[in-house]
């Protein structure tokens, strides 16, 4: 697939083998003179050749020459810009699927793609290998000038990189570019969650703080061990609950400072989906979980994928995969309750929910129909080996077949604020599927709002106190 376009370039000027060995070569024409006349004088010429090496070698061990390429200067930011090229470098895994590749999720700038080279850091021999890479811009552009793209290279044989560096040239020197760890070197296929969800990117100011623990809480409830969220912003009431999720272990929270990279504010686009990078970030979570997770969610944080038949997700997935065992990914058409049209629901409510600000989703049952002639946008359930590259309403890229999961079997619960105007409320369709849930729902919010109060009231320590808190009132 990519092997046609591949270069091996191997850089003997930054080796620091090769520079030693340039060095020691002052060393035979002593020893040489040793071995075909021995004489008292050349001995100890012999010796001060010896002694003038070492008096020379040590002192510039460390000063001149690089001690050890691999790895030099690691980072984990979770963007990197490149120098000299409008490159932006999220993280590097390994793919051997197919070939033994590395593939690097970047964000470039389409119109002005450069060559790019992996350098990667042979853990075996401690030499520099340089390969060509090949760019694979994602098709889905939304009218922006950024794009994700994959920076994919052939692994060199007999290297075994842990680390790579991305460089517009092949020539250079290594101490001058980050390099990344090659993350998914081993394929574990016991999995630590069954199922996680990747957000994408929560932005601004965010305050819609009962719609995020209730949602967060029903991805508990149907089967989610881990939700990621890479996070650009949030709002001070958000600030607790993030904590408090992460530290009982459900969320990952990332930083995603894509704003102090590039300036949004300054394109026009006829979508807003790929603001703030929410397909690169939606690569990278599946990269991140392809041998973590046997199962992906992607949607954001006012979606839920909403079983109809089934009471949580693994028998959902188990019901579904076994009749249809060659697919691997699987969409789910949304479905759109508007914020604005509500349902009386007093038994539904409890008082601590209205000390906090936001949308309360066991209010909004009434759901826009949806039109047979459009295409209404899906989310995803997918299998992330069997993904190559995604994007947010479908996959580019992947492995098997992929399936539309009837509406009878779940749907995906998009809870918004309004912005089809077309659609009166007059035609808007009751729906509680929402309401199966409320018993579990409500009860977990619940508790989660108990754990706040004591985080609020023991700040200091409050990472123990929380813990014990909890346990005893379970
Ligand atoms: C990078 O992460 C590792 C562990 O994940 C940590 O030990 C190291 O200090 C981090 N380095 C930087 C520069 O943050
Ligand atoms: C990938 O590399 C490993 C050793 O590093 C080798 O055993 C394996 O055959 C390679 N796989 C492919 C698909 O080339
Ligand atoms: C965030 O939103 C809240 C209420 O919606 C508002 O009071 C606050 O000023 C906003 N903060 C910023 C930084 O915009
Ligand atoms: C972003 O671009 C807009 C329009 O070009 C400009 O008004 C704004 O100051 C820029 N913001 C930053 C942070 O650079
Ligand atoms: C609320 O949940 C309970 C327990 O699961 C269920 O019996 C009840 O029917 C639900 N209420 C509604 C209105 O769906």
């Amino acid at each position: 697939m990519y092997g046609g376009q591949k270069r091996m370039h191997e850089n003997v000027g930054n080796n620091p083998l090769f520079g030693c060995k340039n060095r020691s070569r002052t060393m035979p024409r002593c020893r040489k003179r040793n071995v075909f006349v021995i004489s008292p004088f050349l001995l100890v010429l012999f010796v001060l050749c010896f002694e003038l090496y070492y008096w020379t070698m040590q002192p510039s061990t460390q000063a001149k020459w690089p001690t050890d390429p691999c790895p030099h200067k690691v980072v984990n930011d979770t963007i990197t810009a490149l120098k000299y090229s409008k490159t932006f470098i999220i993280s590097s895994y390994q793919d051997n699927r197919e070939q033994n590749l590395t593939r690097v999720v970047a964000i470039v700038d389409y119109k002005n793609v450069q060559d790019l080279y992996c350098w990667f850091c042979c853990s075996r021999s401690r030499r520099i290998a340089i390969i060509r890479a090949v760019i694979d811009i994602h098709t889905e552009r939304f009218g922006l000038p950024f794009g994700s793209a994959d920076i994919v290279c052939m692994e060199p044989q007999y290297c075994s990189p842990k680390y790579v560096s991305v460089h517009s040239s092949s020539k250079g020197t290594i101490e001058e570019l980050p390099q990344f760890e090659i993350k998914n070197r081993v394929a574990s296929t016991s999995f630590s969650a069954e199922f996680t969800v990747c957000l994408s990117v929560t932005f601004g100011n965010h305050s819609n703080v009962l719609q995020f623990i209730q949602s967060m809480e029903m991805y508990k409830i149907l089967g989610a061990q881990k939700v990621v969220i890479y996070v650009t912003d949030y709002s001070q009431p958000m600030e607790p609950f993030l904590k408090l999720y992460a530290a009982e272990g459900t969320a990952e929270i990332i930083p995603w400072p894509i704003v102090s990279y590039i300036n949004f504010s300054s394109f026009w686009s006829s979508s807003q989906d790929w603001l703030y990078g929410k397909s690169a970030v939606l690569n990278d979570c599946i990269y991140r979980n392809m041998y973590r997770s046997r199962y992906v969610v992607l949607n954001d944080i006012d979606e839920i994928i909403l079983p109809i038949k089934h009471l949580n997700w693994k028998t959902m997935m188990k019901s579904l995969e076994d009749q249809n065992p060659e697919t691997g990914i699987y969409f789910f058409e949304s479905h759109f309750f508007p914020h604005s049209v509500f349902a009386s629901v007093d038994g539904f409510s409890s008082a601590l929910w209205k000390t906090l600000p936001g949308v309360n989703i066991l209010q909004h049952i009434y759901r826009v129909p949806n039109r047979m002639w459009l295409n209404n946008p899906r989310k995803m359930i997918v299998n992330p080996r069997k993904v190559v590259q995604t994007s947010i309403h479908s996959v580019l890229k992947g492995y098997g077949r992929t399936m539309e999961v009837p509406k009878d079997v779940a749907i995906l619960y998009a809870c918004k604020a309004h912005n089809r105007r077309e659609t009166p409320d007059g035609y808007l369709i009751r729906d509680p599927a929402i309401w199966r849930f409320n018993a579990s729902l409500i009860s977990s919010v619940n508790d989660m709002l108990s754990k706040k109060f004591f985080y609020k009231h023991f700040k200091s320590p409050w990472n123990a106190l929380v813990k014990n808190i909890a346990s005893i009132f379970k």
